[in-house]
């Protein structure tokens, strides 16, 4: 059956994948000349054959065959699936058209492209991926380590922190791929403390004003450490802005408001909380209900109100457990 003209059959013919002309019934109305190399069959042994039979070799329909969904939506179909006889992956495609030649108003246009080649490059790229990602989350847990061997006192606390922190995130609607950034921050957000002498970080009872600038030096001490590393997420930034408050009396730069990025925002008010859940060498822990108080009176002044408002949410609904 002449189905085209010289010219489409010579451009389709040219084609390196081979593609069938079919009615809804799997009756093939045309074949390219690539069904040669692929199949094995010359083009016009196929005119007029059942689909399924002639190129899977099936009395009845192809389980992947993406024609009856065309047939049923009138729309374009593709499916990918993986050929066990021939051992490669296909992606078949199926587009509609308008075609009265075979004494039907729609005809199926059918193509199928052996992609395995894509596809081993994209589970390449996924595998690559992950190996990237287990070595970011081993490198952050290392720094982790670093800074609670020298600190047992902060023991759990950037994990807590982390925990929290994403707690609240996720409360606020933040989308996952921020909240990852979150949490690794908040795992080393004190990574900056091991500059500081081990015996004010341990010095139990009040501390002189010349150690507490030794401490607040811990936030820009972190982000120089953090800064050459290429995270997705602005991880040395959050490090750096997790002790400003919104009214711009906190440290090391005094900024305000919205010039905080919101990550350092929400670590911010996880850190106070735990912080003061827990036992410090200065301190008994002042319990958690101290600290949803503490946030609550700073809230809107030096607390984001939504940061806080998601976190007395989520304490009350017994997340974050003493
Ligand atoms: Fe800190």
């Amino acid at each position: 059956m002449a189905v085209f003209g010289s010219e489409v059959k010579k451009i389709l013919d040219a084609l390196p994948f081979y593609v069938l002309i079919i009615n809804k019934s799997h009756e093939i109305l045309f074949a390219n000349k690539a069904v040669e190399r692929e199949l094995k069959l010359k083009p016009e042994d196929l005119i007029g054959g059942y689909c399924p039979k002639l190129v899977h070799g099936l009395d009845t329909e192809f389980e992947h065959c993406p024609l009856q969904e065309a047939v049923s939506t009138g729309s374009l179909v593709e499916k990918e699936y993986y050929d066990d006889n021939i051992q490669k992956w296909i992606k078949t495609s199926i587009y509609p058209f308008e075609h009265s030649l075979s004494g039907e108003e729609v005809a199926y246009f059918h193509i199928a492209q052996d992609i395995t080649k894509s596809k081993q490059d994209e589970e390449q790229l996924k595998a690559s991926i992950f190996k990237l990602n287990n070595v970011t989350h081993s490198i952050i847990e290392a720094i982790t380590k670093t800074v609670e061997k020298r600190d047992p006192y902060t023991a759990g606390h950037q994990q807590r922190v982390s925990i929290l922190a994403a707690g609240i995130a996720r409360k606020m609607g933040i989308s996952e791929e921020k909240v990852e950034g979150i949490e690794i921050a908040a795992l080393v957000h004190d990574v900056g403390k091991i500059v500081i002498p081990i015996d004010i970080l341990s010095k139990p009872g009040r501390i002189n004003h010349h150690e507490f600038s030794l401490i607040q030096a811990h936030s820009e001490t972190g982000y120089e450490i953090l800064q050459g590393i290429e995270f997705p997420w602005p991880v040395a930034q959050i490090v750096l802005q997790h002790h400003e408050r919104l009214d711009g009396s906190g440290y090391p730069h005094g900024i305000k408001g919205d010039d905080i990025i919101q990550e350092a925002r929400i670590i911010a008010v996880a850190d106070v909380v735990e912080a003061m859940s827990s036992h410090r060498p200065y301190r008994q822990a002042l319990g958690l209900d101290k600290a949803l108080e503490e946030i609550s009176k700073g809230k809107g002044k030096i607390y984001d109100i939504k940061v806080v408002e998601a976190c007395i949410e989520l304490c009350k609904d017994g997340f974050f457990m003493e």
